[in-house]
């Protein structure tokens, strides 16, 4: 179904409205690719009946429509530096600064925008490998998405195998995973240090945390700039004193003020929010 200048219109500030991706008049592509088999399916004639529907109640519709608007590309262990940043820096300090305190062997990461799951899983092997005696903590790692369908597949922890070749060291596949018929499956020990949660990052989110470690990575380059920047200066809200925050590798918070110096460790960039810098959320 084309795409005319009308539809642009309305589609983009229902998008922005349940998700706030910024849609311009050059993502007419997107549109088509992504959305016309959505209003085909829901039996609309046009673009504006979508938005119609979608904005008067029919929450099934909304569902669709975010799931096929929202790109949902992930993978395991993506971009590298940010797990070794974890193994030989974060986790390091934070098992160091909890170690000697038997009330605070409590660890927490909070993956907003997790997608299908990879990017908790990846953080839950890092753990394992690091932590022989990992029961003897309490280890938290929360995966949210505003995507129905990546949270449940998250939720099940089941990938193909397409899937596990973007990322799985091979060394781990087995001792982390197991068949589950055409497909693998995460196993119990790992699937047991996550939760899955759908979470509009756009909503209020000050019941979560705090978190020692947030990533937040590829989800806010989608977003304006005034949405961008009140999401991550909500995010150091939620986080501890302490607390570690990854972005995306195209990412960057330089510009978003003091309160956001970039740290780099094994090449790659962290921020540890600093609350003197501190600016109000907008
Ligand atoms: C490109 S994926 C990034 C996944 C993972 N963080 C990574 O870097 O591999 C972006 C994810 O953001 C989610 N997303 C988009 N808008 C969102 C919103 N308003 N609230 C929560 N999640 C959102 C999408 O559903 C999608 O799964």
């Amino acid at each position: 179904m084309p795409v005319t200048p009308q539809d642009m219109l309305e589609l983009a500030k229902l998008v922005k409205q349940l998700c706030g991706l910024a849609l311009d008049d050059s993502k007419g592509y997107l549109i088509e690719s992504r959305l016309s088999q959505v209003a085909a399916e829901a039996g609309c004639d046009n673009y504006v009946e979508l938005c119609r529907r979608a904005l008067s109640g029919d929450r099934q519709l909304r569902t669709k429509v975010v799931d096929a608007i929202t790109t949902h590309e992930t993978l395991f262990f993506r971009d590298g530096s940010p797990f070794n940043v974890l193994k030989h820096r974060v986790i390091p300090d934070i098992i160091d600064a909890k170690a000697n305190s038997p009330l605070s062997k409590r660890i927490r990461f909070w993956c907003a925008a997790c997608s299908t799951g990879q990017e908790c899983y990846s953080i839950a092997i890092v753990l394992s490998e690091l932590l022989p005696n990992i029961a003897s903590w309490n280890i938290n790692i929360l995966g949210t998405d505003i995507a129905d369908s990546s949270i449940a597949q998250a939720c099940r922890g089941t990938y193909s195998n397409y899937e596990i070749g973007r990322g799985m060291p091979p060394n781990y596949l087995h001792k982390y995973m197991q068949r589950d018929g055409a497909n693998w499956k995460v196993r119990d020990s790992l699937r047991a240090l996550v939760q899955f949660e759908r979470r509009n990052l756009l909503e209020p989110f000050h019941d979560l945390g705090p978190f020692d470690v947030i990533f937040c990575r590829n989800v806010a380059i989608y977003f304006d700039p005034t949405t961008r920047r009140n999401l991550f200066h909500r995010l150091a809200e939620r986080l501890t004193p302490t607390g570690y925050l990854f972005v995306g590798a195209s990412e960057s918070l330089t510009d978003l003020g003091p309160r956001f110096a970039p740290k780099m460790y094994c090449r790659g960039i962290f921020y540890q929010p600093n609350m003197a810098g501190q600016q109000v959320a907008t």
